[in-house]
């Protein structure tokens, strides 16, 4: 095993939620060296992530077999009991985009980790309106991590309107710890990343369901085209439609109800249980290990 020190070394961080979003965040913090304990209310959520993180840690020794490894994995401790929260010292928040979601869990936080800086990972929420909700607004930070998060070196962070210098700065050393870079975003719903990428996904479903083109020819003028590694039906499936539905939901909360209506593609896919890569169907089918478009 390495013995190189590692920044994250001798400080534990919580990250709750353990879907798409906290599993990479897990990873990244992990590897960066912190202990993490990882908490969501859903045992199978917790269990295949602890699936994901392990084969994460696999491939590394399957393409270096001769290498050290650090045993990374053996850094998160998995569980629904959030009262593991208490003594971290900083919590990444995951879950779901549900704005009654987020800040009961974030209300839990004031109660479990008083005085940490709190790092809200939301696709689209301003965070001034989410620090409302919590007894101490000072302490939260945006920060949009891009999916997969281990493959993703940029982030937004966005400041709420009452969140203090401190707080804001130690995100930012957290940040540098695991390797992010950032680029600074005013909170606006959506901020830059999403306020135009989800109105893409919607518009290219919207051209599918419409005849326009079908789902691989919308994604390969995008890859072909326009050069960008992956078309917006890809990228749904990947994020999750059910995820991209909520955010737009999100848009239409804080923004404007017409603009950001989800296409009926996208819905029927929420409706039918069809959310893309995480169950093994979306725009695609996964279940074979080689994505294809569904007929
Ligand atoms: N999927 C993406 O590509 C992406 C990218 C950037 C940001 N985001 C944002 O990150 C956040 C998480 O997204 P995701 O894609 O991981 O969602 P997801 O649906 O995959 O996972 C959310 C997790 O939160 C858990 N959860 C719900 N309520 C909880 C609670 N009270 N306590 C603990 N856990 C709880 C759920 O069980 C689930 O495992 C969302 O706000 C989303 O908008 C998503």
């Amino acid at each position: 095993m390495s013995t190189t020190s590692r920044p994250g070394e001798g400080s534990r961080v919580g990250v709750v939620g353990a879907g798409v979003m906290g599993i990479g965040v897990a990873e990244e913090c992990a590897r960066a060296g912190y202990a993490v304990t990882l908490v969501d209310v859903d045992r199978e959520r917790l269990a295949a992530a602890g699936d994901a993180l392990r084969r994460a840690a696999l491939v590394d020794r399957l393409r270096d077999p001769k290498g050290e490894h650090d045993n990374w994995p053996a850094r998160i401790d998995f569980g629904t009991d959030d009262t593991r929260l208490t003594g971290v010292s900083l919590v990444l928040e995951n879950v779901t985009e549900d704005p009654g979601t987020k800040t009961a869990v974030h209300r839990r936080l004031d109660e479990l980790c008083p005085g940490v800086p709190v790092v809200v990972n939301t696709s689209v929420i301003p965070i001034t309106w989410l620090a409302g909700h919590t007894e101490d607004p000072s302490r939260f930070v945006g920060v949009h991590f891009m999916n997969p998060v281990p493959a993703k070196p940029l982030v937004e962070v966005i400041r709420g309107e009452l969140t203090s210098d401190e707080h804001a700065d130690a995100v930012l050393d957290f940040l540098r710890s695991i390797g992010k870079d950032w680029v600074p975003v005013a909170d606006s719903p959506g901020f830059v990343s999403n306020a135009i990428f989800m109105t893409v996904i919607n518009s290219a479903a919207e051209l599918v369901e419409t005849g326009v083109a079908d789902v691989e020819g919308v994604d390969r003028v995008f890859r072909e085209c326009f050069g960008h590694p992956m078309g917006p039906l890809e990228s749904a499936d990947l994020i999750g439609v059910d995820t991209v539905v909520r955010s737009l939901h999100m848009l239409q909360k804080f923004v404007d109800v017409g603009r950001y209506e989800p296409s009926v593609g996208l819905t029927r896919l929420v409706d039918e249980g069809r959310v893309g890569r995480r169950v093994g169907e979306g725009f695609y089918q996964y279940a074979s290990g080689r994505a294809g478009a569904r007929s």
